[in-house]
């Protein structure tokens, strides 16, 4: 008999799409991937080579769990010197990715049975990570109105006597949205009333194109004591698949996350753990050229969006991705169960484009496209889109008549 926690998890729908992608490429099919989450840039070399002169050093041999020690410094720097947070190296864990620190931090905070808030639309794994904790995922609808940011007035009602912490993505996954200064603190100020932990996921904060960007931890001393703050180089440095995050939270917290990472994996290898501090000392002007870049694309996807009738879309201030709201076009599309999964699944069928559907993030009437990739590819992709869309009201008003 295998775990009962099986049952309740669905598997990533984003990773179940790249792999659909894969299987119809080997048929020979040309494929326009706008799903995944991925910038399409190598790892800068400066920082490549940081890692490749670790390996001829030798550097090779178990270190310590919680990260190498000029590692969790520079950390410390960044924090300070951009984010206005002053940490400890003793209060910085670096993991194997920020999906890792985000499971760590569950694990070091909540209790079976917990609640965590969850707004929606909320990253994919959020909740299945939840539900491997034996915690409890509870959404809380946000309004379309406020680009789907959540407000403390709203959080205020899905307050038990259960709740343990709130997942806060800024900017966010998926609509690209970011936080102004007064609306975390009028959220982060009812965690505290109400002891609530923040767990703050900050890994687009470099890939924000509005300069008021502000993290969680920098409000106030005591906000700072009940978040924990979760970051990576995944996203800001191109380095998926090199897997390294990091979470920065107080001292007992950070205690507990490193006796977890401890037994589990002891400290996430080394040679990514140097690439990454290459990335942090050396490669601040790839960084902002990539994002000059994914911000060159935003205004080229959002100009083209308003070219295509009957839909909407969050306008994206932050990390490459957009949240397309087909509400009109769902009354007309024939679908039997979600909407949103069977429109991407037509959409990659008939005209080869793979999108991610809203239900994965909790809302069934949007998909969710990624600009992390060149620019012909998504313009083709939204001529495509506006066909399939405008087919669809076509077809149905004939069958009206
Ligand atoms: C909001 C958010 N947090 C965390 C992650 C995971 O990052 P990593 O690849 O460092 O595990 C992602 C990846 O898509 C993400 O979108």
């Amino acid at each position: 008999m295998l775990s009962n926690r099986l049952s309740s998890i669905t598997p990533s729908v984003t990773i179940g799409i790249s792999s659909k992608v894969n299987e119809l490429k080997n048929l020979g099919r040309d494929i326009i991937n706008l799903s995944i989450g991925e910038p399409d840039f190598n790892i800068p070399e400066k920082a490549k080579s940081v890692g490749i002169d670790s390996l001829n050093k030798n550097e090779t041999k178990y270190n310590l769990v919680s990260g190498i020690k000029i590692l969790r410094e520079e950390i410390c720097k960044k924090l300070s010197n951009e984010n206005n947070c002053i940490y400890s190296i003793d209060e910085i864990v670096v993991s194997n990715g920020a999906k890792h620190a985000i499971t760590n931090a569950l694990l070091a905070v909540t209790n079976p049975g917990d609640e965590v808030l969850l707004p929606k639309p909320y990253w994919v794994s959020y909740s299945e990570m939840t539900k491997i904790v034996n915690a409890v995922p509870v959404p809380i609808e946000t309004e379309k109105s406020n680009d789907f940011k959540l407000t403390g007035e709203l959080l205020e009602k899905y307050i038990t006597n259960k709740t343990k912490l709130l997942i806060l993505t800024n900017p966010s996954n998926p609509t690209g949205a970011v936080y102004k200064k007064d609306e975390l603190i009028d959220i982060a100020n009812v965690c505290l009333r109400n002891n609530i932990y923040i767990l703050a996921d900050e890994i687009y904060e470099k890939i924000c194109y509005t300069d008021n960007f502000v993290s969680v931890a920098s409000l106030s001393n005591e906000i700072k004591d009940i978040t924990i703050t979760i970051n990576g180089f995944a996203k800001s440095a191109a380095m998926t698949g090199v897997r390294l995050g990091y979470s920065a939270s107080n001292k007992k917290i950070a205690k507990g996350i490193n006796a977890i990472q401890g037994h589990l994996v002891s400290h996430p290898s080394l040679i990514s753990q140097y690439i990454g501090y290459g990335a942090l000392t050396q490669c601040g002007d790839d960084i902002n050229n990539m994002v000059r870049t994914y911000k060159h694309r935003r205004d080229l996807i959002t100009s083209k969006l308003d070219t295509i009738p009957n839909i909407e879309y969050v306008y994206p201030e932050g990390a490459f991705y957009v949240f397309i709201d087909l509400s009109k076009i769902k009354d007309k599309f024939d679908y039997k169960e979600s909407f949103s999964i069977e429109f991407c699944e037509k959409f990659l069928e008939e005209y080869n484009v793979a999108i991610v559907p809203g239900l994965a993030f909790g809302i069934d009437n949007y998909v969710r496209i990624s600009y992390a990739c060149k620019e012909d590819y998504f313009l083709e992709a939204l001529d495509r889109l506006n066909v399939f869309v405008s087919n669809i009201m076509q077809s149905n008003t004939i069958n009206n008549y």
